[in-house]
């Protein structure tokens, strides 16, 4: 059915209200009943008679309508229309326009409702979480500055997508102004809150963190400024030209320990067999940064965001943050020498030990701004690997690969970077990457080591960071993140890899 004139203009005065960018019709859209409509003569009787809709415009238009009962008691009626010719071709036009027009609308009018209804969702989400803050409001028990910084940087990341969502509806929409001032407000009452709960807040933050991804989602859904290079190639596959950028940081949580365990590394378990099995890990150092004594493992990602069902164990022996883990194993620099030693997470018992050859130790060689970590862990798609010095290598960085069985080393390359001025390293596919400082707000991944060729390079791939130092880089191949320490907050990044042409 074809919507009448009237009724599409006025649905056409609303989409203006609502998504004025939307419409790419050529003229303004009609905003009072004398203006003009595409196509249509606006100074005729007919544009002026229609567009202004009501049954005034009909009366004035037949004006000059006489009638009467005749003497058989029959109505009569005559009508003078003013113009003598009637403009078939003119309405014709109309009628043609107007059928454009309409499926023109039909199609801006799904697209529109499509947003609203997302942003519906968020806003009533976001409603929720401000009810549920204000509960917390309430209560008085214990308080961590902490949590609530992270609240803040929360709330603040979501500002800025509401506020990047609102520009590419073109400053227009109500419902997403309206999500901005709840945003808003929400920054606020967290900025105001000075008593609640540890785990409430923590609560709160996983729905921010949701709520953050939707946002997110639906500025996505828009398709202009879709990411680049994700998702494909699939994660957990080398077939890519490797790593070309990192995201923003996401902030996940605060190590268990607190504010002051600024040392340590933390990671996702890869098993090649179950690679979609969730074990999270955490290991803070002890204060003096160097004795790894504690550490925790959660089953999901919820329960380390909430710091529940932690299975918390103790040894006595690790060194420094250069441990990883993988296929259920965790690998450690066993203290005050050069081996290195395979704990079973199941038994939580060493399994097998060995000395890494030649292999400099006891800050001999460790990264620049952190100390203890003469020996770094890596795992990648292709199982375990250490980064190391020797004396020989004067320093420059060592790779190898090791048997994550046995620790027995399989093969050897020799780089040409000095370990001592690289802040971490990490392993993509056979691809040993480091980074250095720039400031106390960026890292960059500035060289790269192709064990897979022997080639090495420079790159220049920014890596933005919560606190000045980056204590450990921990990447998982199936998920395709990296899991970083720095100062004591646990981060998370996407990596970015380039796809190979088809
Ligand atoms: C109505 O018609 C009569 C003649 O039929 C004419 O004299 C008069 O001016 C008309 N009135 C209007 C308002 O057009
Ligand atoms: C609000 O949050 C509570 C608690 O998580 C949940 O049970 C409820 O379904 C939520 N309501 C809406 C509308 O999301
Ligand atoms: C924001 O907060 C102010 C004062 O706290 C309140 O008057 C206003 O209604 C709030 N707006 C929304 C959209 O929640
Ligand atoms: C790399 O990622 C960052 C963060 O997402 C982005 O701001 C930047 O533009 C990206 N750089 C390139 C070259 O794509
Ligand atoms: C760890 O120990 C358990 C129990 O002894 C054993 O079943 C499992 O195979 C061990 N895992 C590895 C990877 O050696
Ligand atoms: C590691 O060593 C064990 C025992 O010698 C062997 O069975 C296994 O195949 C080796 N794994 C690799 C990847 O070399």
């Amino acid at each position: 059915m074809k919507p009448s004139l009237s009724f599409l203009l006025a649905l056409l005065f609303f989409l203006g209200q609502a998504a004025g960018d939307l419409w790419d019709v050529g003229p303004p859209l009609p905003s009072s009943s004398s203006s003009s409509f595409p196509g249509v003569d606006s100074g005729s009787s007919y544009s002026s008679s229609h567009s202004s809709g009501g049954r005034g415009s009909v009366s004035q238009f037949f004006s000059n309508v006489t009638g009467f009962v005749d003497d058989r008691g029959t109505c009569q009626c005559s009508v003078s229309l003013p113009d003598t010719t009637f403009p078939v071709d003119r309405v014709e036009r109309l009628e043609f326009t107007a059928h454009a027009l309409s499926e023109k609308f039909e199609k801006e009018l799904s697209k529109v409702k499509e947003y609203v209804q997302l942003i519906s969702v968020y806003e009533k989400k976001l409603l929720n979480l401000t009810v549920r803050i204000e509960i917390m409001e309430k209560d008085i028990i214990s308080y961590t500055e902490l949590d609530f910084e992270l609240i803040k940087v929360e709330v603040k990341e979501m500002e800025k997508l509401v506020i990047q969502l609102k520009e590419s509806f073109g400053g227009s929409s109500e419902i997403v102004d309206q999500l901005e001032v709840e945003i808003r407000n929400m920054t606020l009452l967290v900025e105001k809150l000075e008593t609640l709960d540890k785990n409430n807040v923590l609560a709160i933050r996983k729905e921010i963190v949701a709520l953050k991804n939707k946002l997110k989602e639906c500025e996505a859904s828009k398709g202009e400024n879709a990411p680049l290079v994700r998702p494909s190639p699939t994660p957990g596959s080398c077939g890519h030209g490797g790593v070309v950028n990192v995201s923003k940081p996401s902030v996940v949580q605060l190590n268990w320990k607190g504010f002051s365990y600024k040392y340590g590394a933390w990671g996702r378990d890869h098993s090649s067999q179950h690679p979609n099995k969730e074990l999270y890990w955490v290991a803070p150092l002890n204060t003096d940064g160097r004795l790894l004594e504690y550490y925790r493992l959660y089953n999901t990602i919820d329960d380390l965001l909430l710091y529940i069902n932690a299975r918390e164990l103790r040894i006595t022996y690790g060194q420094g943050s250069g441990t990883a883990v993988y296929n259920n194993n965790m690998y450690v620099n066993l203290y005050n020498t050069r081996n290195i030693a395979r704990i079973n997470l199941t038994t939580h018992s060493v399994a097998v030990t060995q000395t890494l050859p030649d292999a400099a130790y006891n800050n001999r060689f460790s990264y620049a701004n952190v100390a203890w970590q003469d020996i770094d862990f890596a795992v990648d798609e292709n199982g375990l690997w250490v980064i190391y010095s020797t004396e020989a290598s004067t320093g420059n960085m060592v790779i190898s690969k090791l048997n994550d069985t046995t620790l027995e080393v399989l093969n050897t390359w020799y780089t040409k970077q000095y370990k001592p001025s690289a802040s971490n390293a990490f392993m993509v596919c056979g691809v040993l990457y480091a980074t250095r400082t720039l400031n106390t707000r960026a890292e960059e991944i500035f060289y790269y080591y192709d064990t897979n060729t022997g080639k090495e390079g420079k790159l220049d791939i920014v890596m933005w960071k919560m606190q000045e130092k980056v204590q450990s880089i921990n990447y998982n191949p199936f998920d395709r993140k990296l899991y970083v320490y720095n100062d004591g907050y646990l981060l998370n990044y996407d990596l970015f890899v380039l796809q190979k042409p088809q």
